[in-house]
């Protein structure tokens, strides 16, 4: 497996070097800042620690570990590396200063993939000459827990490259998709960008309080949108599939619609919706939380690959990725009696 060079050790660089070391790839780790690199290594070590007891590390800490080393320079860092993840901070000047460096010391084959969460690399590569070997590659926080990575290549980006870095990605764990175009906020943030300004309204025009709006999406749409997505939802929510779902339920949905026209999140419901959390939550709990959260996250992931693994097994190895742990959880919903293939349908 060839090395991998990780650009920036920062909160994103740092489980990046997860992600790869745990796939059995060499990492080497640069940053711009004198010994921040180092310091990472502990970092990683106590998160390597924490998966490893959920088991969502298949070798042991210090053999993972090992693969995981700070290279001295840029050119150090990325000899060999058959990608580049750059996790630099979120500025337009510094996207193009570090893709420059990039560009002329990594060779010619080295994929140059950005952590960036809203700048397209159009912004910062069009002068480049490996310009076409540039792309996106935006994870999610953190990408050792949550694996979906938006793929998002500039005009110029060789479709080549892309789908080397598509197999890249997936042979590492990870989930890629591909975004065929540079929307602003990619995918995943307009999804959630969409549900944040509903869920704003909601509050502020008093229809309901911020507690019981997070249970909706925890007890409620959360649940299955753990496992699919809102697509295969809504195809096994009618009789006769997606089409019978729209037939039903289109005109519903535009009605709704029709009330949901753009407007700023209402600085009074965020205040309301503070008081509330904070009667939850008090801040001096807020960083505890988030450690419960991690751990919570871990377990759910743990069980999804339990759940995708069990399903691989009853079919076979057969089924496609994205299929299985659809029919997991459908094995799981009929007692484990119905087969795989006989859909159960879920109410609308
Ligand atoms: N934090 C998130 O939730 C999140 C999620 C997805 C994507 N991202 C993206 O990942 C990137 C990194 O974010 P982060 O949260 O890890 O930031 P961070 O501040 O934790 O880490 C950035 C690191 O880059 C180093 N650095 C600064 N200049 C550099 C240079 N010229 N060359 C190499 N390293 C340099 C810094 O010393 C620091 O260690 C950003 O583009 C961000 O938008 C962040």
């Amino acid at each position: 497996m060839a090395p991998v060079a990780v650009i920036g050790s920062g909160l994103i660089g740092r489980s990046w070097a997860i992600v790869f070391a745990r796939a059995g790839h060499a990492v080497r780790l640069w940053d711009g800042a004198p010994g921040v690199a180092a310091a990472a290594l502990a970092r990683i070590e106590a998160a390597l620690v924490d998966l490893r007891e959920v088991g969502l590390l298949d070798d042991p800490v210090e053999v993972t570990q090992a693969r995981i080393t700070v290279a001295l320079s840029l050119a150090e860092a990325l000899k060999g590396a058959e990608l580049a993840q750059e996790s630099a901070p979120e500025s337009v000047a510094v996207k193009r200063s570090v893709f420059a460096d990039l560009d002329a010391a990594a060779a010619p084959a080295t994929i140059l993939a950005s952590s960036t969460s809203s700048i397209p690399a159009s912004r910062f590569t069009e002068s480049l000459a490996g310009r076409g070997r540039c792309l996106v590659a935006h994870p999610v926080n953190p990408p050792h827990l949550v694996p979906l990575v938006e793929l998002v290549p500039a005009p110029w980006t060789d479709l080549a490259v892309v789908e080397r870095a598509r197999g890249f990605y997936d042979a590492v764990g990870q989930v890629p998709i591909t975004v065929r175009g540079e929307i602003h906020g990619f995918i995943l943030n307009r999804l959630q960008g969409a549900v944040l300004a509903e869920a704003f309204r909601l509050v502020a025009d008093g229809y309901v309080g911020a507690e019981d709006l997070d249970r909706t999406m925890r007890d409620g749409l959360g649940l299955r949108w753990s496992f699919m997505g809102p697509f295969e939802t809504i195809d096994l929510n009618a009789p006769g599939g997606i089409i019978d779902y729209v037939a039903r339920y289109a005109g519903l949905y535009e009605e709704i619609g029709a009330s949901q026209l753009p407007r700023p999140w209402d600085t009074e419901a965020v205040r309301r919706i503070e008081l509330e959390r904070r009667e939850q939550l008090s801040a001096t709990e807020l960083g505890a939380r988030a450690g419960w959260r991690d751990r919570r996250l871990a377990r759910l992931v743990a069980h999804k690959r339990e759940a995708a693994t069990a399903d691989d097994a009853a079919s076979g190895g057969a089924a496609p990725a994205h299929q299985r742990e659809t029919a997991a959880a459908d094995h799981a919903a009929s007692g484990g009696a119905a087969p795989a293939d006989e859909g159960s349908l879920a109410d609308a």
